[in-house]
């Protein structure tokens, strides 16, 4: 959960996509990132020797967890056409797991894994969701997920304002539901 607004609209629809997967018999885990220490990358290239980072913080916990998990959900409100930085970081720390797959030639996961990406906007720009795209489908790649699935709500912008959208939350609810079920 990319959102530092607790209860706010991508946290909302994450909560709801999580209900449609436990509904399915599936166990989930909702991370919100912004509660965690997470430093940008520094390009100290450690990672190149042997696939880790040389930098200690909470994303020791979280790389087991991108890498065990049978599905992943990003779930992110648009800032200045991207994610939140909070999420760009973890994201970017995630250069780790690319040096193990395309430099060490290291067997990844899975790669039948699925993911989804959810992502609130308060415009309603034809291209508002495109950066976040690629930023999420590359990341999918890396760490060895299918991008399967996708709710981009638009024109959504204060605390909570995703409950006055006619289909989002259960659009939300499905989709949690169908990751689970694949
Ligand atoms: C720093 C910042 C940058 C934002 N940039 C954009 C933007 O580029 N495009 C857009 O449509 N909305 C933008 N927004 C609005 C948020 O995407 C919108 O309020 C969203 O509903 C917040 O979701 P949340 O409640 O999950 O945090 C921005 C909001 C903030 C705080």
């Amino acid at each position: 959960m990319g959102s530092p607004r607790i209860k706010g609209n991508t946290d909302l629809l994450l909560g709801e996509a999580l209900k449609g997967a436990q509904s399915e018999g599936a166990e989930v885990e909702k991370i919100i990132v912004d509660k965690l220490k997470i430093a940008p990358c520094r390009e100290y290239y450690g990672c190149l020797r042997d696939g880790n980072c040389v930098i200690r913080d909470d994303m020791d916990d979280i790389y087991p967890k991108l890498l065990d998990a049978d599905s992943l959900i990003v779930a992110s409100p648009i800032f200045f056409y991207g994610l939140t930085s909070q999420l760009k970081a973890l994201i970017d720390r995630c250069q780790s797991l690319w040096a193990r797959k395309y430099i060490l030639k290291q067997d990844l996961p899975d790669s039948a894994r699925k993911g989804a990406f959810i992502a609130v906007g308060a415009t309603r720009g034809e291209q508002l969701f495109d950066g976040s795209i690629l930023t999420v489908k590359y990341l999918f790649q890396t760490i060895g997920v299918q991008y399967v699935d996708e709710l981009l709500v638009r024109g959504v912008d204060k605390r909570g304002e995703i409950k006055e959208h006619p289909t989002a939350l259960s659009d939300a609810f499905e989709l949690g539901r169908r990751l689970a079920q694949k």
